[in-house]
């Protein structure tokens, strides 16, 4: 398959690279940069690997493109729709960093309530030798009860977690589901029966902003937010404002509405614990994610078969 070129959209870590390099002709550009490669390159690319998504303006200067390879489960930074429009096949990486993903989220909701990080930064500052113990969190895990926004594969991983540590679990998602937990048919019912949010959903144009005010208020004083899903999910300014004035008590974040910039009002708030987008992160879960791009690739380009096509493609 070396003849056939395909084009690399944003960083991607060297295993993955070496792998495609082994199947296929590869080009690399900058995250969000398909439309600056030019037309001689541009014609012959066949394939995409999308590490921050594509737009229609970097779809419709590749002539000959006929698959969007995503690297990643969430796949709102490619343009679904100009790709159907165009017969171009999209897939993405799903289940493969369910356990990793999920583990990042109960180790991120356990840093929000115990304040792991901060009583760690009170160490290393020389602290607990010169000023004592470090204070007593307000906030504890137990007790808690979980509502998770969002219960596809990632959100049942993280419920199977939480029930480990004890905590009453509810939901809300697009439908009620065959299964133990109580289900609440809207974000604001569920954030009132709660005191812990997990979202979990994806960047869709029905999740936009979902997160607001109204929820936060219902979600109450004591009450935590994780995000784990989309940074859009959340209306960014009214999370400041809440966590400013004590609306909610706590936040645990590793998306933000334009990563990789986090506002500095967000940085300064000692009740925020912040993460870089670091959910499936770790060499081993990012190895088997990359081997599903190029596994999807090599599928289209033998028989047109990707393993891991996005819904969309089946409907
Ligand atoms: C990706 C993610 O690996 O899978 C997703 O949707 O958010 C991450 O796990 C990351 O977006 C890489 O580009």
């Amino acid at each position: 398959m070396k003849e056939i070129e395909i084009l690399v959209t944003g960083r991607l870590h060297a295993p993955t690279l070496e792998r495609l390099e082994n199947n296929f002709t590869i080009h690399l550009c900058g995250a969000g940069q398909a439309h600056t490669i030019g037309p001689d390159i541009a014609k012959n690319i066949r394939g995409v690997v999308s590490m921050s998504g594509i737009n229609r303006v970097g779809i419709e200067s590749l002539p000959a493109l006929e698959i969007i390879s995503n690297f990643g489960v969430g796949y709102d930074a490619v343009d679904v729709g100009c790709a159907i429009e165009n017969s171009i096949m999209i897939s993405h990486t799903p289940t493969v960093l369910n356990e990793e993903v999920a583990d990042t989220a109960m180790g991120l909701l356990i840093n929000t309530v115990r304040e792991l990080p901060a009583a760690e930064a009170y160490l290393r500052a020389g602290k607990w030798e010169k000023n004592g113990s470090y204070p007593l969190t307000g906030n504890s895990l137990q007790g808690r009860t979980l509502g998770i926004y969002g219960l596809g594969r990632i959100g049942k991983a993280i419920a199977h977690r939480a029930e480990a540590f004890g905590l009453k679990i509810a939901y809300f998602g697009r439908n009620k589901q065959d299964i133990e937990y109580d289900y609440y048919d809207s974000l604001v019912s569920l954030a009132e029966a709660v005191d812990t949010l997990m979202i979990v959903a994806p960047g869709t144009p029905e999740t936009e902003q979902s997160v607001n005010l109204q929820v936060m208020s219902a979600l109450g004083s004591n009450g935590v937010i994780i995000n784990i899903g989309r940074g859009s999910v959340i209306d960014q300014p009214a999370l400041i404002k809440a966590l400013g004035e004590g609306i909610i008590g706590a936040a645990g974040l590793d998306v933000f509405e334009n990563e990789p910039h986090v506002p500095e009002e967000l940085i300064a708030l000692p009740n925020a614990v912040l993460l870089p987008h670091v959910g499936s992160a770790s060499l081993a879960t990012r190895n088997v994610m990359g081997q599903l791009v190029v596994d999807n690739l090599v599928g289209w380009f033998e028989n047109r078969a990707p393993l891991t096509p996005v819904p969309e493609m089946s409907r």
